[in-house]
């Protein structure tokens, strides 16, 4: 695959200084974009200066939301190399959600190639300071122009990337959560699994209401017992009561997040009694009354590990492991970071190295 057809910016932009970033606030000098047309399939690939689209006010995308994404991120080692993290598995899950939005799947090896390509030549964007790094964010959207509801005859794949520091302002501190009971993020049978707009658009409120309360993300219970936790929206959920650690089975309406499977695998090797199971509220929140409730953390590409100091649900609060980040905790967090910036080895082949543009 490539090299692809390239027109490089005339004016690059000032870089941010690495102690400024924030999550997803800069682009960098170039995107990736390909177009699909039903019948002639995708096509058309190519790399040009970063800079805004051009869409009719009546494509569906803009209506209908017909969209997917997905986020993954490439770290600068301390040997200097770049670093992607399971490019491959974000590839398939782009795909996975492609398939729930009815939309085209495209070929892994052109989205890794559109990865390699762009980071290879955006490279210079790539942050030095420890956990920085740089995001990528593969897109498809459905650009039929028509107001009728259906899956689109033509789409644009495009790829953007940002430097990034932590995702929360709290950094790696031990965050808030409030498990809902009033908001619902999927059921069954619905996109829950897909990484698609609407599940964050419709997060939004929830989102608000937590925040007003004093807590920085939302705990979602499932739809229908509302009783089992499903996830945060912005990370995949675990915690440890006793020995055991245990997060939520993907059963339909949680993501399939990629830190998500590389903490399960990190534990099973570490020996650590882990279970995907359903677990409700309530367990958990008797644990915290009993002191069991020894840990919790999310997962996710942009939050990394991220300790959860404080849960709370229905107007009670409980604070976990004195709202210190925890033992197991710290120790995903280091064996992954670890892993991607190349300062251990890699024994499961998450990592690839980025070809550097001249
Ligand atoms: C990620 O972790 O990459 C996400 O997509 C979460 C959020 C920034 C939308």
């Amino acid at each position: 695959m490539g090299p692809f057809p390239t027109t490089r910016t005339s004016a690059p932009k000032q870089k941010p200084a690495d102690d400024a970033l924030a999550f997803g606030k800069v682009m960098t000098d170039h995107m990736f974009l390909m177009n699909y047309e039903e019948g002639k399939g995708w096509h058309n690939p190519r790399i040009e200066p970063y800079g805004p689209l051009s869409l009719d006010p009546a494509t569906s995308v803009l209506h209908y939301g017909q969209a997917i994404f997905d986020g993954l991120k490439a770290f600068r080692g301390d040997d200097g190399q770049i670093r992607l993290f399971r490019a491959d598995r974000h590839a398939e899950r782009f795909n996975r959600s492609a398939r729930i939005m009815c939309m085209p799947e495209l070929p892994v090896d052109i989205i890794r190639a559109s990865f390699d390509a762009l980071v290879g030549l955006d490279a210079d964007w790539v942050p030095r300071k420890p956990g920085t790094s740089l995001y990528l964010r593969p897109t498809i959207i459905a650009t039929d122009v028509m107001l009728g509801v259906h899956p689109a005859h033509s789409l644009l794949y495009f790829l953007i990337l940002s430097p990034v520091g932590s995702y929360y302002k709290e950094g790696v501190k031990p965050v808030r959560i409030l498990a809902s009971d009033t908001h619902v993020r999927a059921v069954r049978g619905g996109t829950g699994e897909a990484k698609t707009a609407a599940n964050y658009a419709q997060s939004l409120a929830g989102q608000q209401d937590a925040a007003r309360a004093g807590y920085t993300q939302v705990l979602y219970l499932d739809g229908v017992h509302r009783k089992y936790l499903d996830e945060v929206g912005t990370m995949n959920i675990m915690v440890r009561i006793g020995d055991e650690v245990i997060t939520p089975p993907l059963a339909g309406t949680i993501l399939d997040g990629v830190t998500r499977a590389s903490a399960l695998q990190l534990m099973r090797d570490w020996g650590l009694a882990v279970s995907e199971r359903p677990i409700t509220i309530d367990e958990v929140m008797e644990a915290g009354r009993r002191g069991t409730l020894r840990e919790m953390w999310g997962t996710g590409t942009a939050a990394v590990v991220s300790p959860v100091g404080t849960l709370g649900y229905k107007g009670e609060d409980i604070l976990i492991n004195n709202g210190e980040t925890g033992e197991i905790t710290q120790r995903l967090y280091d064996a992954i970071t670890g892993i991607q910036y190349g300062r251990t080895n890699d024994p499961h082949g998450w990592t690839s190295v980025v070809p550097v543009a001249a």
